[in-house]
């Protein structure tokens, strides 16, 4: 299975963001990775409700969405009303976090997890088969455009042999920092989703650093 390339629309141009959507429905990538965050959980604000709806009517492929919010238990349905496919919350941000997968699960969406730098992979030792997808970041969540920590290729592979280990489908996702120097060997460490800003939006041309991420494996 080839690598999936999820841009991150939080480093689209948001007063041309119905052209950069189209621009993503004809390339190869294949899901929208969205950033929904709170002012609390991390420090900073993207966007909210109204947003993504306008997103999700132009939208041709998945919507994956990140919630770096507390509480995230609050918004499944809307979320869910919304359109997403694959509905992502933290486990530093979920007291209970079995019943926020479950209740994701409920509501016909994908249950995606995501652990911060500092939270290590044994956390996800008894919840990761109710787990479809675990989002490890690879920066500190908040903001695009900021520095790959190396650690990362580590994580993916303890990840990868907890997830072989019980026999579960899980996939993992990789999110901050991603662009071609690092990409290659967090697939060989056994990363399935690359998500990636800057590294499509800041380019001359996003569609041939897609191809680029698409061609690798
Ligand atoms: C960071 C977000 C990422 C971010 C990735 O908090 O979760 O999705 O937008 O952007 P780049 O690829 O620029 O690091
Ligand atoms: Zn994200």
């Amino acid at each position: 299975m080839s690598v999936k390339v999820a841009p991150s629309i939080l480093a689209a141009d948001f007063g041309n963001l119905e052209r950069d959507i189209k621009m993503i429905n004809s390339s190869k990538a294949d899901w929208f990775h969205l950033d929904i965050m709170d002012g609390l959980f991390v420090p900073n604000i993207s966007f909210g409700m109204p947003v993504v709806e306008s997103i999700s009517k132009v939208a041709s492929k998945p919507l994956d969405i990140h919630l770096m919010i507390m509480e995230p238990d609050r918004y499944i349905e809307i979320f869910s009303n919304l359109g997403t496919k694959i509905l992502t919350v933290h486990y530093e941000a979920c007291n209970h976090l079995h019943r926020s997968i479950q209740k994701i699960k409920d509501y016909g969406m994908k249950a995606g997890v995501a652990l911060n730098p500092h939270s290590n992979i044994n956390l996800l030792a008894d919840a990761i088969v109710d787990i479809d997808l675990v989002c490890l970041m690879a920066v500190n969540p908040g903001f695009g455009g900021q520095t790959f920590i190396e650690n990362t290729y580590n994580k993916v592979r303890e990840l990868k042999q907890l997830i072989d280990d019980k026999n579960n489908r899980c996939l993992i996702e990789i999110d901050g920092g991603v662009n071609d120097i690092n990409a290659n060997e967090l697939i060989s460490c056994g990363a399935d989703v690359l998500v990636t800003g800057n590294y499509i939006f800041s380019a001359p041309d996003p569609l041939i650093n897609i191809e680029k991420l698409k061609s690798l494996n």
